[in-house]
């Protein structure tokens, strides 16, 4: 008998388990396509040097979780690629779980046949976009299944995923709910030590205690953000990047 008509190569066996759990990842259409490669370091070179660490941060997935070590992308301006660079993080640093798990037992990956169902809930990586799902979670009186089915799988990952990428950090910040929200995430990374990569288009140091600046001085939602900015600081100490932002790509 053929040996190929029994097994896929190694190759063919990784690329499997990799588009498995890339669906699981919960990444938009829109930047799926987004990889280290065809990030254009011409563009804005001053962010090159930042996107080469976050190539590091990928490829050293698993120091990163024993660390652990979160991440800051932040430009006040739009279109600098910091959402780009965090996909090509999480979908570099998926690659590294499924070549663990491939090696951990090739014959059975290389079977055909095998289903891969026993990857069905994993998601080790997870993408999700503040303002989505604080949105679908307002929602929750809604009859329509998918909004609800959505948010519980945005909660189950800010729990269980190994990274998890915050897009759009602080974009709503301004009533109670939001201030709930966001302290409970990040009590659920800080304290389950794991590791978070957060965009904004917020600087996050505006928050700390006692800053003249930091819009919250003064208010009910003071303590909030100090929190905020305590977690952040400590988890992405060494890693807070401030993209330069003098052009949008999506202008270019
Ligand atoms: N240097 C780059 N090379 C290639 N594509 C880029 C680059 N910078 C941005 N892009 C593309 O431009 C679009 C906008 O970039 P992206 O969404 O990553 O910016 P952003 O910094 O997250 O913006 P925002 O602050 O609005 O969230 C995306 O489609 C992204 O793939
Ligand atoms: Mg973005």
């Amino acid at each position: 008998m053929n040996k190929r008509l029994l097994y896929y190569s190694e190759e063919e066996a990784m690329s499997r388990i990799y588009r498995k759990l890339l669906a699981n990842a919960h990444i938009p259409e829109k930047y799926l396509d987004c990889t280290f490669d065809n990030f254009d370091t011409d563009f804005m070179p001053e962010n090159a040097k930042r996107a080469k660490k976050m190539k590091s941060f990928a490829e050293n997935i698993f120091k990163v979780m024993e660390i652990p070590q979160s991440a800051y992308l932040f430009s006040y301006r739009n279109g600098t690629g910091k959402t780009h660079i965090a996909v090509a993080t999480a979908k570099l640093a998926l690659w590294q779980f499924v070549k663990r798990i491939y090696q951990q037992n090739p014959f059975k990956y290389r079977r055909r046949g095998n289903n891969l169902n026993e990857f069905n809930h994993y998601a080790p990586v997870f993408f999700m976009s503040e303002k989505n799902y604080l949105w679908k979670k307002k929602q929750y009186r809604t009859r329509n299944q998918e909004v609800l089915q959505e948010v519980e799988l945005i909660e189950n990952a800010i729990i269980n995923s190994d990274l998890l990428i915050i897009d759009d950090f602080f974009k709503e910040r301004d009533t109670e709910f939001t201030f709930g929200e966001l302290t409970a995430w990040l009590c659920q990374r800080y304290d389950y030590n794991k590791p978070v990569i957060f965009t904004s288009n917020e600087d996050f140091k505006i928050f700390r205690p006692g800053f003249e600046g930091n819009p919250y001085l003064e208010t009910e939602h003071y303590y909030s953000a100090t929190y905020l900015y305590s977690r952040i600081e400590e988890m992405t100490q060494g890693f807070q990047f401030v993209f330069d932002d003098y052009k949008d790509y999506r202008e270019n």
